[in-house]
Protein backbone atom coordinates (compact mmCIF):
# COMPACT_ATOMS: atom_id res chain seq x y z
CA UNK A 1 0.00 0.00 0.00
CA UNK A 2 1.31 3.02 -0.75
CA UNK A 3 1.78 6.06 1.56
CA UNK A 4 -0.75 8.71 2.96
CA UNK A 5 -0.13 11.98 2.76
CA UNK A 6 -1.42 13.14 6.30
CA UNK A 7 -1.03 16.69 7.10
CA UNK A 8 0.14 17.40 10.65
CA UNK A 9 -2.69 17.75 13.08
CA UNK A 10 -3.47 21.43 14.98
CA UNK A 11 -2.72 20.75 18.80
CA UNK A 12 -3.47 22.52 21.55
CA UNK A 13 -0.30 24.50 21.50
CA UNK A 14 -1.21 26.38 18.38
CA UNK A 15 -0.40 30.09 18.63
CA UNK A 16 -4.00 30.97 17.81
CA UNK A 17 -6.95 29.78 20.24
CA UNK A 18 -9.31 28.06 18.43
CA UNK A 19 -11.97 30.52 17.50
CA UNK A 20 -14.82 27.81 16.88
CA UNK A 21 -14.24 25.03 19.51
CA UNK A 22 -16.73 22.05 19.26
CA UNK A 23 -17.66 19.39 21.41
CA UNK A 24 -18.88 17.08 18.77
CA UNK A 25 -21.64 16.67 16.48
CA UNK A 26 -24.83 17.27 18.01
CA UNK A 27 -27.10 15.82 15.66
CA UNK A 28 -28.18 15.90 12.56
CA UNK A 29 -31.36 16.91 10.65
CA UNK A 30 -32.77 14.75 7.63
CA UNK A 31 -35.92 16.36 5.95
CA UNK A 32 -37.73 13.40 4.58
CA UNK A 33 -41.29 12.75 2.97
CA UNK A 34 -42.22 10.51 5.66
CA UNK A 35 -40.73 11.21 9.53
CA UNK A 36 -42.78 8.87 11.12
CA UNK A 37 -41.83 5.63 9.00
CA UNK A 38 -38.18 6.97 8.37
CA UNK A 39 -37.93 6.90 12.17
CA UNK A 40 -39.15 3.56 12.02
CA UNK A 41 -36.83 2.30 9.70
CA UNK A 42 -33.98 4.17 11.66
CA UNK A 43 -35.46 2.28 15.04
CA UNK A 44 -35.73 -1.13 13.31
CA UNK A 45 -33.06 -1.58 10.81
CA UNK A 46 -30.38 0.68 12.80
CA UNK A 47 -30.91 0.14 16.21
CA UNK A 48 -32.00 3.61 16.88
CA UNK A 49 -34.18 4.53 20.30
CA UNK A 50 -36.96 6.86 20.12
CA UNK A 51 -36.46 9.97 22.24
CA UNK A 52 -38.56 13.23 20.84
CA UNK A 53 -41.17 14.37 18.99
CA UNK A 54 -42.82 17.71 17.74
CA UNK A 55 -45.59 18.49 15.79
CA UNK A 56 -49.61 19.30 16.22
CA UNK A 57 -49.27 17.84 19.57
CA UNK A 58 -46.73 20.08 20.23
CA UNK A 59 -47.96 23.48 18.66
CA UNK A 60 -46.42 23.20 15.58
CA UNK A 61 -48.64 23.97 12.17
CA UNK A 62 -45.85 23.39 9.23
CA UNK A 63 -43.73 20.15 10.36
CA UNK A 64 -43.55 17.15 12.27
CA UNK A 65 -40.03 15.96 13.53
CA UNK A 66 -39.37 12.83 15.49
CA UNK A 67 -35.81 12.39 16.86
CA UNK A 68 -34.15 8.87 17.19
CA UNK A 69 -30.49 8.50 19.22
CA UNK A 70 -28.28 5.58 19.48
CA UNK A 71 -25.21 6.38 21.88
CA UNK A 72 -24.11 9.69 21.36
CA UNK A 73 -25.54 9.82 17.51
CA UNK A 74 -28.83 11.57 17.34
CA UNK A 75 -31.07 12.06 14.18
CA UNK A 76 -33.80 14.34 13.93
CA UNK A 77 -36.30 13.29 10.88
CA UNK A 78 -38.48 16.28 9.75
CA UNK A 79 -41.71 16.38 7.11
CA UNK A 80 -43.48 19.05 6.10
CA UNK A 81 -47.31 19.04 7.29
CA UNK A 82 -48.99 20.68 4.20
CA UNK A 83 -47.51 22.24 0.58
CA UNK A 84 -46.01 25.40 0.18
CA UNK A 85 -43.31 25.21 3.26
CA UNK A 86 -39.56 25.51 2.45
CA UNK A 87 -39.00 21.68 3.67
CA UNK A 88 -41.21 20.37 0.55
CA UNK A 89 -39.41 22.51 -1.83
CA UNK A 90 -36.04 20.91 -0.22
CA UNK A 91 -38.05 17.63 -0.67
CA UNK A 92 -38.62 18.33 -4.35
CA UNK A 93 -35.14 19.54 -4.77
CA UNK A 94 -32.74 16.68 -3.18
CA UNK A 95 -35.05 14.31 -2.16
CA UNK A 96 -34.43 12.55 1.43
CA UNK A 97 -31.59 13.98 2.45
CA UNK A 98 -29.62 15.70 5.43
CA UNK A 99 -30.32 19.49 5.97
CA UNK A 100 -28.43 20.62 8.89
CA UNK A 101 -25.14 19.49 10.37
CA UNK A 102 -25.47 20.76 14.06
CA UNK A 103 -22.72 20.80 16.17
CA UNK A 104 -22.86 21.34 19.61
CA UNK A 105 -20.95 23.95 20.93
CA UNK A 106 -20.43 26.29 24.30
CA UNK A 107 -21.51 29.65 23.34
CA UNK A 108 -23.50 29.75 19.62
CA UNK A 109 -23.66 33.60 19.82
CA UNK A 110 -19.56 33.37 19.53
CA UNK A 111 -20.02 30.77 16.87
CA UNK A 112 -21.56 32.49 14.76
CA UNK A 113 -19.82 35.50 14.94
CA UNK A 114 -16.75 34.60 14.79
CA UNK A 115 -17.87 32.43 11.27
CA UNK A 116 -19.98 35.74 10.51
CA UNK A 117 -16.82 37.57 10.43
CA UNK A 118 -15.07 35.51 8.39
CA UNK A 119 -16.93 35.59 5.56
CA UNK A 120 -19.67 32.58 6.54
CA UNK A 121 -23.34 33.56 5.06
CA UNK A 122 -26.16 33.58 7.64
CA UNK A 123 -28.75 30.68 8.08
CA UNK A 124 -30.01 31.88 11.47
CA UNK A 125 -28.95 34.61 13.76
CA UNK A 126 -28.62 33.51 17.25
CA UNK A 127 -32.00 32.54 18.91
CA UNK A 128 -32.94 31.39 22.48
CA UNK A 129 -35.63 29.53 23.27
CA UNK A 130 -36.68 27.75 26.80
CA UNK A 131 -39.09 25.67 28.44
CA UNK A 132 -38.85 24.55 32.34
CA UNK A 133 -35.91 22.47 31.32
CA UNK A 134 -33.97 25.63 30.99
CA UNK A 135 -32.59 27.65 27.53
CA UNK A 136 -30.69 26.54 24.61
CA UNK A 137 -29.42 29.56 22.07
CA UNK A 138 -29.13 28.22 18.52
CA UNK A 139 -27.39 29.82 15.65
CA UNK A 140 -26.41 28.45 11.89
CA UNK A 141 -24.12 29.12 8.64
CA UNK A 142 -24.51 27.91 5.45
CA UNK A 143 -22.12 25.21 3.80
CA UNK A 144 -22.26 23.25 0.54
CA UNK A 145 -25.47 22.89 -1.26
CA UNK A 146 -28.56 23.59 0.86
CA UNK A 147 -26.82 22.22 3.45
CA UNK A 148 -26.59 24.38 6.72
CA UNK A 149 -24.43 24.09 10.09
CA UNK A 150 -26.35 24.91 12.95
CA UNK A 151 -24.64 25.53 16.25
CA UNK A 152 -26.03 24.40 19.45
CA UNK A 153 -25.37 25.65 22.96
CA UNK A 154 -26.99 23.55 25.29
CA UNK A 155 -25.36 23.95 29.19
CA UNK A 156 -27.98 25.70 30.68
CA UNK A 157 -30.51 22.85 28.89
CA UNK A 158 -31.85 19.89 30.94
CA UNK A 159 -34.94 18.72 28.80
CA UNK A 160 -34.93 15.56 26.67
CA UNK A 161 -33.75 17.18 23.56
CA UNK A 162 -34.49 20.76 22.88
CA UNK A 163 -37.34 23.15 23.61
CA UNK A 164 -40.49 22.17 21.62
CA UNK A 165 -39.87 18.78 21.73
CA UNK A 166 -41.39 16.18 23.87
CA UNK A 167 -40.22 13.11 24.98
CA UNK A 168 -41.89 10.07 22.56
CA UNK A 169 -42.55 6.97 23.96
CA UNK A 170 -43.96 4.09 21.47
CA UNK A 171 -44.66 0.92 22.56
CA UNK A 172 -42.48 -0.83 20.06
CA UNK A 173 -38.28 -0.23 21.16
CA UNK A 174 -36.38 -2.39 19.16
CA UNK A 175 -32.62 -3.28 20.49
CA UNK A 176 -29.33 -1.28 19.74
CA UNK A 177 -27.23 -2.57 17.27
CA UNK A 178 -23.99 -0.95 18.85
CA UNK A 179 -23.06 1.98 16.97
CA UNK A 180 -21.70 4.73 19.06
CA UNK A 181 -20.68 8.09 17.41
CA UNK A 182 -20.51 9.82 14.16
CA UNK A 183 -16.98 9.55 12.87
CA UNK A 184 -17.12 11.67 10.18
CA UNK A 185 -19.88 12.96 7.42
CA UNK A 186 -19.21 12.90 3.74
CA UNK A 187 -20.31 16.17 1.63
CA UNK A 188 -20.03 15.94 -2.35
CA UNK A 189 -19.30 19.36 -4.30
CA UNK A 190 -19.45 20.53 -7.49
CA UNK A 191 -16.78 20.23 -10.34
CA UNK A 192 -13.95 22.56 -9.36
CA UNK A 193 -15.32 23.54 -5.92
CA UNK A 194 -13.28 21.00 -3.66
CA UNK A 195 -10.80 24.21 -3.22
CA UNK A 196 -13.42 26.50 -2.45
CA UNK A 197 -15.30 24.50 0.22
CA UNK A 198 -11.95 23.36 1.61
CA UNK A 199 -11.42 27.15 1.97
CA UNK A 200 -14.51 27.57 3.84
CA UNK A 201 -13.08 25.20 6.29
CA UNK A 202 -10.25 26.59 7.26
CA UNK A 203 -10.94 30.63 7.08
CA UNK A 204 -14.20 30.51 8.14
CA UNK A 205 -14.39 27.33 10.16
CA UNK A 206 -10.97 27.48 11.18
CA UNK A 207 -10.70 23.91 10.14
CA UNK A 208 -7.25 22.13 9.08
CA UNK A 209 -7.04 19.83 5.89
CA UNK A 210 -5.86 16.50 7.66
CA UNK A 211 -5.36 13.99 4.45
CA UNK A 212 -6.12 14.77 0.54
CA UNK A 213 -6.54 12.20 -2.31
CA UNK A 214 -6.21 12.82 -5.60
CA UNK A 215 -7.60 11.04 -8.69
CA UNK A 216 -4.64 9.06 -8.80
CA UNK A 217 -5.33 7.47 -5.72
CA UNK A 218 -8.88 7.14 -6.21
CA UNK A 219 -10.09 5.97 -9.40
CA UNK A 220 -10.84 3.05 -10.90
CA UNK A 221 -11.37 1.96 -15.02
CA UNK A 222 -14.45 4.40 -15.08
CA UNK A 223 -14.69 6.25 -11.61
CA UNK A 224 -12.55 9.24 -10.33
CA UNK A 225 -13.03 11.43 -7.91
CA UNK A 226 -10.97 14.41 -5.55
CA UNK A 227 -10.78 14.17 -1.97
CA UNK A 228 -9.72 16.14 0.91
CA UNK A 229 -10.21 15.43 4.90
CA UNK A 230 -11.41 18.74 7.14
CA UNK A 231 -10.99 18.53 10.65
CA UNK A 232 -11.90 20.92 13.77
CA UNK A 233 -9.22 21.66 16.35
CA UNK A 234 -10.06 19.14 18.57
CA UNK A 235 -10.24 16.34 16.21
CA UNK A 236 -13.77 15.27 17.19
CA UNK A 237 -15.35 17.00 13.62
CA UNK A 238 -13.69 15.45 10.57
CA UNK A 239 -15.66 16.61 7.44
CA UNK A 240 -14.37 14.93 4.01
CA UNK A 241 -15.03 16.66 1.15
CA UNK A 242 -15.20 15.14 -2.42
CA UNK A 243 -15.34 16.44 -5.98
CA UNK A 244 -15.92 14.71 -8.82
CA UNK A 245 -13.09 13.96 -11.41
CA UNK A 246 -12.79 12.92 -15.37
CA UNK A 247 -13.18 9.51 -15.63
CA UNK A 248 -14.17 6.93 -18.66
CA UNK A 249 -17.46 7.04 -17.58
CA UNK A 250 -19.92 9.06 -14.81
CA UNK A 251 -18.26 9.51 -11.37
CA UNK A 252 -20.15 8.44 -8.71
CA UNK A 253 -19.64 11.52 -7.29
CA UNK A 254 -21.28 13.29 -10.46
CA UNK A 255 -24.49 10.72 -10.84
CA UNK A 256 -24.94 11.89 -6.88
CA UNK A 257 -24.71 15.26 -7.93
CA UNK A 258 -26.94 15.18 -10.72
CA UNK A 259 -29.94 13.08 -8.26
CA UNK A 260 -29.60 15.44 -5.35
CA UNK A 261 -29.49 18.44 -7.75
CA UNK A 262 -26.37 19.72 -6.54
CA UNK A 263 -23.67 19.18 -3.37
CA UNK A 264 -25.00 17.63 0.05
CA UNK A 265 -24.52 14.89 2.10
CA UNK A 266 -22.87 12.01 0.64
CA UNK A 267 -22.54 9.39 3.18
CA UNK A 268 -22.88 9.18 7.16
CA UNK A 269 -19.96 7.10 8.76
CA UNK A 270 -21.00 5.89 12.35
CA UNK A 271 -18.51 3.71 14.42
CA UNK A 272 -18.72 0.52 16.61
CA UNK A 273 -16.40 -1.14 18.85
CA UNK A 274 -17.69 -4.67 17.66
CA UNK A 275 -18.23 -4.63 13.67
CA UNK A 276 -18.94 -8.56 12.64
CA UNK A 277 -22.11 -8.28 15.38
CA UNK A 278 -22.86 -4.98 14.31
CA UNK A 279 -23.19 -5.40 10.50
CA UNK A 280 -24.32 -9.24 11.22
CA UNK A 281 -27.28 -7.30 13.47
CA UNK A 282 -27.91 -4.74 10.92
CA UNK A 283 -27.93 -7.58 8.12
CA UNK A 284 -30.64 -9.37 9.53
CA UNK A 285 -32.57 -6.62 10.46
CA UNK A 286 -32.53 -5.32 6.64
CA UNK A 287 -29.82 -2.97 5.97
CA UNK A 288 -28.24 -3.98 2.81
CA UNK A 289 -24.52 -3.77 2.17
CA UNK A 290 -22.38 -2.95 -0.82
CA UNK A 291 -20.83 -6.35 -2.02
CA UNK A 292 -16.78 -6.70 -2.49
CA UNK A 293 -15.97 -9.82 -4.69
CA UNK A 294 -14.25 -12.94 -3.32
CA UNK A 295 -11.03 -11.94 -4.71
CA UNK A 296 -10.68 -9.12 -2.13
CA UNK A 297 -10.07 -11.70 0.75
CA UNK A 298 -7.53 -13.90 -1.05
CA UNK A 299 -4.20 -11.09 -0.56
CA UNK A 300 -5.77 -9.38 2.16
CA UNK A 301 -3.50 -11.16 4.63
CA UNK A 302 -0.63 -10.60 2.82
CA UNK A 303 -1.90 -6.54 2.77
CA UNK A 304 -3.05 -5.64 6.11
CA UNK A 305 -1.00 -8.26 8.23
CA UNK A 306 -1.92 -9.62 11.66
CA UNK A 307 -5.47 -8.44 12.86
CA UNK A 308 -7.87 -9.66 15.89
CA UNK A 309 -11.31 -10.49 13.85
CA UNK A 310 -11.70 -14.05 11.87
CA UNK A 311 -11.01 -13.74 8.30
CA UNK A 312 -13.72 -15.87 7.61
CA UNK A 313 -16.64 -13.66 9.34
CA UNK A 314 -15.31 -10.58 7.39
CA UNK A 315 -15.37 -12.26 4.06
CA UNK A 316 -19.22 -13.55 4.86
CA UNK A 317 -20.27 -10.45 6.18
CA UNK A 318 -18.39 -8.37 3.28
CA UNK A 319 -16.22 -6.47 5.92
CA UNK A 320 -13.56 -3.98 4.18
CA UNK A 321 -9.44 -3.78 5.89
CA UNK A 322 -7.29 -1.15 5.84
CA UNK A 323 -4.03 -0.90 7.40
CA UNK A 324 -1.85 2.62 7.96
CA UNK A 325 1.21 3.70 9.91
CA UNK A 326 -0.62 3.44 13.38
CA UNK A 327 -3.01 1.01 13.15
CA UNK A 328 -5.89 -0.36 11.21
CA UNK A 329 -9.69 -0.08 10.53
CA UNK A 330 -12.96 -2.28 9.64
CA UNK A 331 -15.86 -0.51 7.23
CA UNK A 332 -18.67 -1.14 5.03
CA UNK A 333 -20.77 0.45 3.35
CA UNK A 334 -24.95 0.20 2.96
CA UNK A 335 -26.59 0.51 -0.24
CA UNK A 336 -28.23 4.30 -0.74
CA UNK A 337 -30.65 4.13 1.72
CA UNK A 338 -32.75 6.60 0.03
CA UNK A 339 -35.18 6.18 -3.38
CA UNK A 340 -32.82 8.23 -4.91
CA UNK A 341 -28.74 6.74 -5.25
CA UNK A 342 -27.86 9.50 -2.78
CA UNK A 343 -27.03 8.58 0.77
CA UNK A 344 -25.66 5.99 2.27
CA UNK A 345 -23.83 5.06 5.69
CA UNK A 346 -20.81 3.83 6.34
CA UNK A 347 -19.66 1.58 9.76
CA UNK A 348 -16.45 1.83 11.04
CA UNK A 349 -14.22 0.58 13.52
CA UNK A 350 -10.71 1.93 14.15
CA UNK A 351 -8.14 0.14 15.75
CA UNK A 352 -5.60 2.79 16.41
CA UNK A 353 -5.69 4.31 12.14
CA UNK A 354 -7.30 7.79 11.60
CA UNK A 355 -7.16 7.24 8.07
CA UNK A 356 -10.42 6.91 6.03
CA UNK A 357 -9.73 3.38 4.26
CA UNK A 358 -7.96 4.52 0.91
CA UNK A 359 -6.88 0.86 0.20
CA UNK A 360 -10.28 -0.05 0.06
CA UNK A 361 -10.88 2.77 -2.69
CA UNK A 362 -10.38 0.51 -5.73
CA UNK A 363 -12.30 -2.19 -4.34
CA UNK A 364 -15.31 -0.59 -3.35
CA UNK A 365 -15.41 2.06 -6.28
CA UNK A 366 -15.87 -1.23 -8.75
CA UNK A 367 -19.10 -2.80 -6.34
CA UNK A 368 -20.48 0.68 -6.61
CA UNK A 369 -19.81 1.01 -10.57
CA UNK A 370 -21.68 -2.38 -10.37
CA UNK A 371 -24.63 -0.97 -8.62
CA UNK A 372 -24.58 1.97 -10.80
CA UNK A 373 -24.20 -0.09 -13.81
CA UNK A 374 -27.81 -2.01 -12.30
CA UNK A 375 -29.30 1.84 -12.37
CA UNK A 376 -28.31 2.49 -15.98
CA UNK A 377 -26.64 5.66 -14.99
CA UNK A 378 -22.76 4.50 -15.48
FE1 LIG B 1 -16.20 7.40 4.87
Amino acid sequence: MDTMEIMPEVTADKTNTDFLPINGTDYLELFVGNALQTAHYFQNAFGFQPLAMAGLETGLTDRESYVVVQDKIRLVLTSPLHGGTSIGAHLDRHGDGVQAIALWVDDATSAYQETMKRGAQSFLEPVTTQDDAGTVVKSGIRTYGDTVHLFIERKNYSGVFLPGFVAWKPLHVPTVTGLKYIDHIVGNVGWNEMNKWVKFYENVMGFTTLVSFDDNDISTDYTALMSKVMSNGNGRIKFPINEPAKGKRKSQVEEYLDFYGGPGVQHIAVATDHIVETVRTLRDRGVEFLQVPASYYEDLSARVGEIDEEMANLRELGILVDRDDEGYLLQIFTKPIMPRPTLFFEIIQRKGARSFGKGNFKALFEAIEREQMLRGTL
